[in-house]
Formats: structure tokens, C-alpha cells, sequence
């Protein structure tokens, strides 16, 4: 169980399967390529294959508990836990921990009222006090009330908004509770990427949206920053 271990969830494609390229050049472990559909990731796996890289493949649908759980297993038996995991934000491990946000996340929490805002601030809100705004975002939005109620007009940016906070959350629980397993949490924005969620005329290529990810997930060992941060051009931003 000494190999170290890379996971990256939904990396069939786009900027996930740019940061499964860049980890297969600089990661000094097993990387494992992940996706829901297995003839779309293995498909994956096999181009990069033909570049001379050595990526693994394991299923993961991150909206299916039993696959999550099945992944978990797998990683604990085979590798005793994860060093670097990207994109799932329900489950800590021992390791960098880089959660793929957006800009679209501060846009959100600038349009949200100063009430809101000063939770989604706050140094501390729960992750049950977050789960419940989401929820109650959910229903404002389903009764066409959630602008009224303070709430920015976009399901995009506040899902974006609550991995950010979820992000910051978690990064403070990891620091009482786990001091000395120096796991850093980071959120990010990988930028405008040309990929099937952003389209052509995005400004950077999936290699460039990978730089800050991969930058948060390779981030030596011993250093305590950034942690619980939204990280941004390889730069923390204010929140
Ligand atoms: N592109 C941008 O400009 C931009 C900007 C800011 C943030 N982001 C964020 O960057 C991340 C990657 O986006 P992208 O632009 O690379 O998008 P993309 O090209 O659409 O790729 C999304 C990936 O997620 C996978 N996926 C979706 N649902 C999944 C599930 N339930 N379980 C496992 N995998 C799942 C997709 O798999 P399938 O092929 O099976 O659908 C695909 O591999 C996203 O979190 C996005 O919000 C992107």
C-alpha cells in the first residue's frame, strides 16, 4: 500500500481529463482517470495511452451513493486512502483535496442580500446550516420567489457558491479536528475553458484550465497555505 494515488472525478473530458494529462506527467503515483460511463473513460484512458502516459480507470458516478461508497472501498483497500483527489467534495481524505468551483461562485455571492452574504462569509456556518440555505434556495426558486428572498438570479453560480463555502467548511473542520494529517483544502476557478460545458469561444484550452488544479493538488509537502481558500490564477482571492 505504498503507492501514492491521484483520483479525478468526472475526467473522461474537458478540463478533468487535462488535469489527468498533467498529473501523468508530474505525479509521482498511479493517477486514476474516473467517469460514470466506462466505455467513455476507458475510451479516455486509451488516448492517452497512445501518448506514452499510463493512466488507471475506476468508475464514479458522483450522484450515485453505492457508486461513491464502491469507490471509497476500492481506494482504502488498494491504496489505504487518497494523496490527491479532485472535484469530490463530500468525503475527506488523507491529502490535497482541490475542489473545481468558479469565479461564477463570488459573482453569485455578490448578487446574494448582505443577510446571505454575511452567512456565506461567515467563519461559522455548518455544513447542515449550508445543505438547508441550498435547500431553501431549491423551493424559493421552484415558487419563482428566490430574487425576492435575496437569492442571485442563477442555479449555476449558487451550486457554485455552495461548493466554495462547502469547501470552507470542510477546510476548517480538517484543521481542528486532523491538525497533524496536514491535508490542505483549496477550492478554485480553472478560468474560460474551451471544453462541452463552456464552448469554442472560451479564452484558455483544457491544459490551461488544468494549471490551477493541478497547482493546488501538487503543492509540496510541509506547506501549510494555501487552505480553505478559493485559489484563482494560482492566486488565493478574497472572499
Ligand atoms: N469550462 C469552464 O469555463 C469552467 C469555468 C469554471 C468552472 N468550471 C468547472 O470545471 C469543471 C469541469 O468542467 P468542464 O468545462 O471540463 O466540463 P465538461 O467538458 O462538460 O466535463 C464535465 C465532466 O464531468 C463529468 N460528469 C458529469 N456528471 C457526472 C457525474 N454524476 N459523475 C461523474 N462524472 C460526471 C462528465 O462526464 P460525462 O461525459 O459522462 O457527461 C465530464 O467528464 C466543472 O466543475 C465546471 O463547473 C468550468
Amino acid at each position: 500500500m505504498s503507492n501514492k494515488v491521484a483520483l479525478v472525478t468526472g475526467s473522461n473530458k474537458g478540463i478533468g481529463f487535462a488535469v489527468v494529462h498533467a498529473l501523468c506527467k508530474n505525479f509521482a503515483g498511479d493517477v486514476f482517470l474516473s467517469a460514470r460511463d466506462v466505455g467513455r473513460g476507458t475510451a479516455a484512458v486509451e488516448s492517452l495511452k497512445t501518448e506514452g502516459l499510463n493512466p488507471l480507470f475506476h468508475r464514479l458516478d458522483i450522484n450515485d451513493p453505492a457508486s461513491v461508497r464502491c469507490a471509497r472501498d476500492f481506494f482504502k483497500e488498494k491504496y489505504g486512502g487518497l494523496d490527491v483527489l479532485i472535484n469530490n467534495a463530500a468525503i475527506a481524505f488523507k491529502g490535497r483535496v482541490v475542489n473545481v468551483s468558479s469565479v461564477m461562485s463570488s459573482f453569485a455571492l455578490k448578487n446574494c442580500s448582505s443577510e446571505l452574504q454575511a452567512r456565506f462569509r461567515s467563519d461559522d456556518i455548518t455544513e447542515e446550516e449550508l445543505v438547508m440555505l441550498m435547500e431553501k434556495f431549491v423551493q424559493e426558486a421552484q415558487k419563482g420567489e428566490h430574487t425576492q428572498k435575496g437569492w442571485p438570479n442563477t442555479a449555476y453560480g449558487v451550486s457554485k457558491l455552495g461548493l466554495t463555502v462547502l469547501s470552507r467548511i470542510e477546510a476548517r473542520r480538517l484543521r481542528k479536528e486532523r491538525p497533524r494529517d496536514q491535508i490542505l483544502l483549496n477550492a478554485c476557478c480553472p478560468g474560460w475553458v474551451r471544453t462541452d460545458m463552456a464552448g469554442p469561444n472560451a479564452t484558455k484550452s483544457p491544459d490551461e484550465g488544468a494549471v490551477t488544479p493541478v497547482y493546488l493538488a501538487l503543492l509540496p509537502p510541509g506547506v501549510s497555505e494555501p487552505h480553505g481558500q478559493f485559489v484563482s490564477e494560482k492566486q488565493v482571492q478574497v472572499w
